[in-house]
C-alpha cells in the first residue's frame, strides 16, 4: 500500500522544488543485486543532463552501488546510521532535515525504491524512463498511480522513452494560502 501524503510532504511540496527521476523496465524492475540491470548510455546521459548542477538525493544503498558522489551536483544521502559519512556528501536521517539544508534549485530524488517510497508524495514531478527490453531483478518501482498523473511522453528513442508525470496534490497546494 502506498504511503499517504502527510503534512510534512505538503510542506516539502510547498517549500522545495523536489522532482523524482527513475528508470524502469516494462515489468517494473529498477534494480538487481544493488545495481542497475541495464547499461544504456543515452539513458544515463539523460539522467546526467537533467540533474546537472542541481542537488541529488538518494538512499545509502544506491549511493554505495555508485561508489562516489555524482560530480557537479550536491549529493545528499539518506541513512538511519548517524555514523555514516562520506566526503562530498551531506547525510540526512529524516525528511524534515531537507528544509534546513538551504537547497537552491531543484532537488532530484534518484532512488532507490525505499527512497522513492518515502519521497514521492513530496515530489512535484516524476521523470520516468522506460527502458525497452526484458530485465529481471530484485527491486521494483513502487506503485505511484495515486500520487502522480501522466502529463506526456517527452522523449522517445530506440532504447527508452521518458514519461513526465505531475503530482496530483501539487495543483491544490499551489492554490493554498500557505503557499503564497
Ligand atoms: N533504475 C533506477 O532508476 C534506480 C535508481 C536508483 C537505484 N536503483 C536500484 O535500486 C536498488 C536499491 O534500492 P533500495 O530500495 O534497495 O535502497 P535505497 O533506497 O537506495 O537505500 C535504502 C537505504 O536508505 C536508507 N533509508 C531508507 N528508509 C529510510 C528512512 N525512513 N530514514 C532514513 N534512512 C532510510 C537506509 O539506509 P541505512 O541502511 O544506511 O540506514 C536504507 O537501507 C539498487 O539495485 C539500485 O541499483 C535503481
Amino acid at each position: 500500500m502506498m504511503a499517504v501524503s502527510t503534512d510534512l510532504h505538503d510542506i516539502l511540496l510547498q517549500k522545495l522544488d523536489i522532482r523524482a527521476i527513475a528508470a524502469m523496465a516494462p515489468n517494473g524492475i529498477i534494480g538487481n543485486n544493488n545495481s542497475i540491470p541495464w547499461n544504456i548510455p543515452e539513458e544515463m546521459a539523460f539522467f546526467r543532463r537533467m540533474t546537472q548542477n542541481a542537488s541529488v538525493l538518494m538512499g545509502r544503498k544506491t549511493f554505495e552501488s555508485i561508489g562516489h558522489p555524482l560530480p557537479n551536483r550536491r549529493n545528499i544521502v539518506m541513512t538511519r546510521n548517524t555514523a555514516w559519512h562520506q566526503d562530498g556528501v551531506t547525510t540526512i536521517q529524516k525528511l524534515d532535515q531537507l528544509v534546513e539544508l538551504a537547497i537552491k534549485g531543484p532537488l532530484w530524488v534518484c532512488g532507490g525504491a525505499m527512497i522513492y517510497e518515502i519521497l514521492f508524495p513530496a515530489c512535484r514531478e516524476l521523470y520516468l524512463s522506460t527502458v525497452f527490453g526484458k530485465f529481471d531483478g530484485d527491486t521494483k518501482m513502487i506503485p505511484f498511480g495515486s500520487i502522480f498523473v501522466i502529463d506526456k511522453t517527452i522523449l522517445t528513442c530506440s532504447t527508452f522513452k521518458v514519461d513526465h508525470y505531475v503530482n496530483r496534490r501539487y495543483a491544490n497546494i499551489k492554490e493554498s494560502p500557505l503557499f503564497l
